[in-house]
């Protein structure tokens, strides 16, 4: 798959995200949580996909000046209808003004990048400085991310297998197999070493196992050794 391997998935991620509201409503304040205290004129979001969360964002928070980066046409044509100004490309080789943004955030994005040093340098030359980073999704080492690797090593959500195990209904498989998982700390080793980046702060949510996390919505806590949905908040 390439970057746009999103495309005829866009409907699937959607109707995913109205099955799993309570896990919708605990990412988005994950990500509100991470934006709230900081200095946010102009927002990117990198892989914005549909702009469910930036349309939302804007309905709940009066957050309206997120900016979309996004590769796949499918998502980037929902994003717009949302009203998001979407620019089409990918982390890596999108161009992007220098020095533009107070925030920079990938929402599960970082997953589908094979080449993150490559994704957030491009991305890192666009934050101004002092800007920050946000870098959220599934942690390889979650309980989320060891589901999805073992149904990605499987090839399918085989009845017998995960029976119990996954969520009534999982994240479609698709999206599973294409994904890379990294660890957190994959992750803050690169902004950290390779970017030189400070004030690296970690928040986290959905703590359950996954078969229980739709069943509430969950607040934000700090540190990433339990959820299934990690921030990083790094400054430039
Ligand atoms: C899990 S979806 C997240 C979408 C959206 N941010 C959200 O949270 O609903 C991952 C998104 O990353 C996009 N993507 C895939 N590869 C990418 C890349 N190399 N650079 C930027 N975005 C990418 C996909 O097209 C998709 O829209």
């Amino acid at each position: 798959m390439n970057s746009s391997m999103f495309d005829g998935y866009a409907d699937h991620y959607d109707k995913w995200f109205m099955a799993n509201d309570k896990v919708f409503l605990s990412e988005l304040k994950l990500l509100h949580h991470c934006l709230e205290p900081l200095k946010k004129d102009k927002i990117l979001s990198v892989g914005c996909g549909s702009g469910l969360f930036e349309s939302v964002l804007n309905k709940e928070y009066g957050i309206n000046n997120i900016y979309g980066l996004e590769p796949s046409q499918d998502m980037a044509k929902i994003a717009v209808k949302r009203g998001i100004d979407v620019k089409p490309g990918n982390a890596e080789t999108g161009e992007l003004p220098s020095e533009e943004y107070d925030i920079i955030y990938f929402n599960g994005c970082s997953t589908y990048i094979p080449d993150l040093k490559k994704a957030y340098e491009n991305c890192y030359s666009a934050l101004k400085k002092g800007g920050h980073f946000i870098l959220l999704d599934v942690p390889k080492e979650s309980a989320y991310g060891i589901l999805y690797s073992f149904a990605k090593h499987v090839g399918n959500y085989d009845k017998d297998i995960f029976d119990k195990i996954a969520p009534e209904l999982p994240y479609p498989i698709e999206l599973v197999t294409s994904g890379i998982f990294y660890t957190t700390l994959d992750k803050a080793k690169i902004i950290k070493e390779y970017l030189n980046m400070t004030n690296i702060k970690f928040y986290q949510t959905l703590t359950g196992s996954p078969v229980y996390t739709n069943d509430a919505v969950e607040e934000p806590i700090s540190g990433y050794d339990k959820g299934g949905y990690v921030a990083i908040v790094a400054q430039k």
